[in-house]
């Protein structure tokens, strides 16, 4: 396969997320441009028009504007759809209104961990009554909060966020400490917003935003989501010949572990016009096929590249080598048991990867792969192995290729766009 052109990813997921949710807390009209117009960006915004806050049509290449107002109570249940950053966000922010919220999702969202959220939330000063267990769907009445400085168990930036956007409703301090400090969007934004933020190592306080709700309008601009350029990085290294440009991709360091680890494995990679967007770095990445070898991925680097196991695993099983993913017991609980169906769907292409308490192995191989791939409708799983089968020697037919939408609307046309057969 040859890969040759250029592709400029959608709007970054998380920051599009954060953008949607800050605007709608303003009393002003916010442009947002970029903005991911997924599925998963589109729950955000079907959730906050319930809560009567205006926002425009969501079309890619159009800005969306938000006019921002004081939320009401929603009429009926708060339907996510498959996004837990909707969820886990928007739990955050209903923690500081005074009114009933009931949040659901998918099938998949109802079967995702949400105490991690609710637990500290709660500790603040609101209620949440749970249906069964802790998950989806869930009752939230919010009240007047508590200060909080809350030692998260997990490395989560959906945790750390919702917290520091309880902070900012309820306007009281928060101080959120990770075990390692997982992406930092929010802190980002909230910086650029002039809010006050300080961090130290992996604790982040958040002190208070003077003149918050901004009454005046602003606006922000969205890098391009660092988790979807990895795909395009992916194909580009897979390929035989040629070269891919990947423009205005995030590169914000706490997002870009997947490049780090790849350059170790041996990938070419060129990163151009590096600058500063909204307090977010964005780079055009140059990327060329590469021979790869195995390596080790740490814990402590998972947080940096959780959302790009399924894209490493992918290469992985065509290196040279062995690689070992340390503690990613996480992906248990994302979309989809992605551990589980990684190492089920490598091994059913005749690739080697198994699951050893938390850790993933992948055994790189050059023999050709085939087969069936079961996506469970997870867009990152569908991604992955849509571009492990651009290489020669493998061929995989995917369950449904639809989930791709739910994070990256024209996957499959910029895949196909930049990809040819070699002759
Ligand atoms: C996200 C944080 C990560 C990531 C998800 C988006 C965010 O989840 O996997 O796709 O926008 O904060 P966790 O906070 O559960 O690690």
């Amino acid at each position: 396969m040859i890969i040759e052109g250029a592709i400029r990813p959608p709007g970054d997921k998380s920051v599009t997320h954060r953008a949607l949710i800050l605007a709608a807390l303003s009393r002003t009209t916010v442009e947002l441009r970029n903005v991911l117009t997924a599925a998963d960006a589109k729950s955000a915004a079907r959730v906050l028009r319930q809560l009567g806050v205006e926002v425009g049509p969501m079309q890619r290449g159009r800005p969306v504007l938000v006019h921002g107002r004081k939320w009401r109570a929603p009429e009926a249940p708060l339907n996510c759809g498959n996004s837990g950053t909707t969820a886990r966000l928007l739990l955050g922010v209903l923690a500081g209104h005074r009114f009933e919220a009931r949040v659901t999702g998918d099938a998949s969202l109802r079967r995702r961990p949400m105490r991690r959220v609710t637990g500290p939330l709660t500790e603040m000063g609101a209620t949440v009554m749970e249906d069964e267990g802790d998950c989806l769907p869930l009752t939230i009445r919010g009240g007047s909060l508590r200060r909080i400085r809350y030692e998260s168990p997990v490395a989560s930036a959906q945790v750390k966020t919702a917290l520091l956007l309880a902070g900012l409703v309820g306007a009281v301090p928060v101080t959120v400490v990770e075990p390692v400090r997982s992406r930092d969007h929010t802190e980002r934004m909230f910086q650029h917003l002039g809010f006050g933020l300080s961090v130290k190592g992996t604790e982040v306080s958040f002190t208070g935003a003077e003149g918050w709700p901004y009454a005046e309008p602003f606006e922000l601009d969205i890098p391009g989501d660092a988790s979807s350029s990895a795909f395009l990085v992916g194909a580009a290294i897979l390929a035989e010949a040629g070269e891919l440009l990947i423009e205005s991709a995030g590169v914000n360091p706490t997002r870009v572990g997947y490049l780090s680890v790849l350059e170790r494995m041996g990938a070419r990679i060129v990163r151009e016009n590096e600058r500063i967007l909204n307090g977010e770095p964005v780079a055009d990445l140059v990327v060329s096929p590469s021979e790869l070898r195995g390596t080790e991925v740490l814990a402590d680097e998972v947080p940096g590249l959780i959302d790009e196991v399924p894209i490493l695993a992918a290469l992985a099983s065509r290196a040279c080598g062995e690689t070992v993913f340390r503690s990613v017991g996480e992906l248990r609980v994302k979309e989809s048991d992605r551990l589980g169906l990684l190492a089920s769907n490598l091994a059913a292409i005749g690739a080697f990867a198994q699951v050893y308490g938390e850790d993933l192995v992948v055994k790189g191989s050059d023999r050709p792969f085939s087969g069936r791939i079961d996506t469970a409708r997870d867009h990152r799983l569908t991604m992955a192995f849509a571009v492990l089968g651009t290489h020669q020697a493998v061929s995989v037919q995917l369950s449904e290729t639809g989930s791709a939408a739910i994070s990256y609307p024209g996957f499959f046309q910029d895949l196909n766009g930049v990809v040819r057969d070699a002759k």
